[in-house]
């Protein structure tokens, strides 16, 4: 089973997004999908309440996200997401330490690059993979990503932080699926939209996989797997 905890410090990154629109994508592939929202403004629970059948599963970690892990292990589950709050609260650790990679998003930009430090931090003190997701880019024009988002990819590579080659575009479809329950690859999997949350989605596919063969390899730390989602990501 693969733990992904989408953190982040900054609020409105796109956390609680991203989370849905990938959720809801592994499910629709069949993957066996859990979502904790362990965020107290409960964005995902509201998402969820939205959309008919119940799936994929969602809970709230009340008795802690450990014990929610244990179970959706026992009950089967492939992929846990977790959507936190923009905080370093405790739940918040937890589900880092719960991760078998940390996915970041992360808007291009100063301010919210800089923002992006202390989630890395805390990933890198428990040797846990992790990655940025470029979040409500500009659109790219001619397949060329806009000038803020290579500066924004410079910066972090500057910093030696993994950041996924591909980005999530600032669309209304984001929002509008998950207003209506749904998400951007069930509604419209030949969008732009749907093929962004695909790739992404593809990315992380890869990562997990070279994280769990890592953990084979024990001269290789951890952490290098989470390079992987930039390194190869279409
Ligand atoms: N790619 C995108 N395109 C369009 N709108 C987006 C995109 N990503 C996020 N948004 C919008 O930006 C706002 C913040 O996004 P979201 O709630 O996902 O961020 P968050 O990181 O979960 O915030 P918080 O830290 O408050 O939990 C929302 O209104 C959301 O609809
Ligand atoms: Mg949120």
């Amino acid at each position: 089973m693969d733990v992904i905890t989408l953190a982040s410090r900054k609020g409105g990154a796109g956390k609680s997004t991203l989370t849905a629109q990938l959720a809801a994508h592994a499910h629709t592939l069949s993957r066996r999908v859990l979502i904790i929202d362990a965020d107290p403004q409960g964005s995902l629970s509201l998402w969820h309440a939205r959309r008919a059948g119940g799936l994929p599963r969602l809970v709230t970690p009340e008795r802690g996200i450990e014990r929610a892990i244990a179970f959706a292990m026992v009950e089967g589950t492939d992929v846990v997401f977790i959507d936190t709050a923009p905080t370093m609260w405790v739940v918040v650790q937890e589900a880092i330490r719960a991760a078998t990679l940390v996915v970041i998003p992360a808007r291009p930009g100063f301010f919210d690059l800089a923002a992006v430090q202390e989630t890395v931090k805390t990933a890198r003190e428990r040797n846990k993979p992790y990655a940025v997701a470029l979040n409500a880019c500009p659109v790219k024009r001619d397949d060329k990503e806009a000038p803020l988002v290579a500066q924004s990819r410079a910066d972090l590579e500057a910093r030696q932080i993994p950041v996924w080659s591909g980005q999530i575009s600032q669309r209304a479809g984001f929002q509008s699926t998950l207003a209506a329950g749904a998400s951007a690859s069930e509604i419209g999997p030949q969008t732009a939209a749907g093929h962004e949350i695909a790739g992404l989605w593809s990315a992380i596919e890869r990562s997990l996989a070279a994280i769990n063969a890592a953990q084979f390899t024990p001269d290789r730390p951890a952490n290098e797997a989470g390079a992987v989602m930039g390194e190869r990501a279409a």
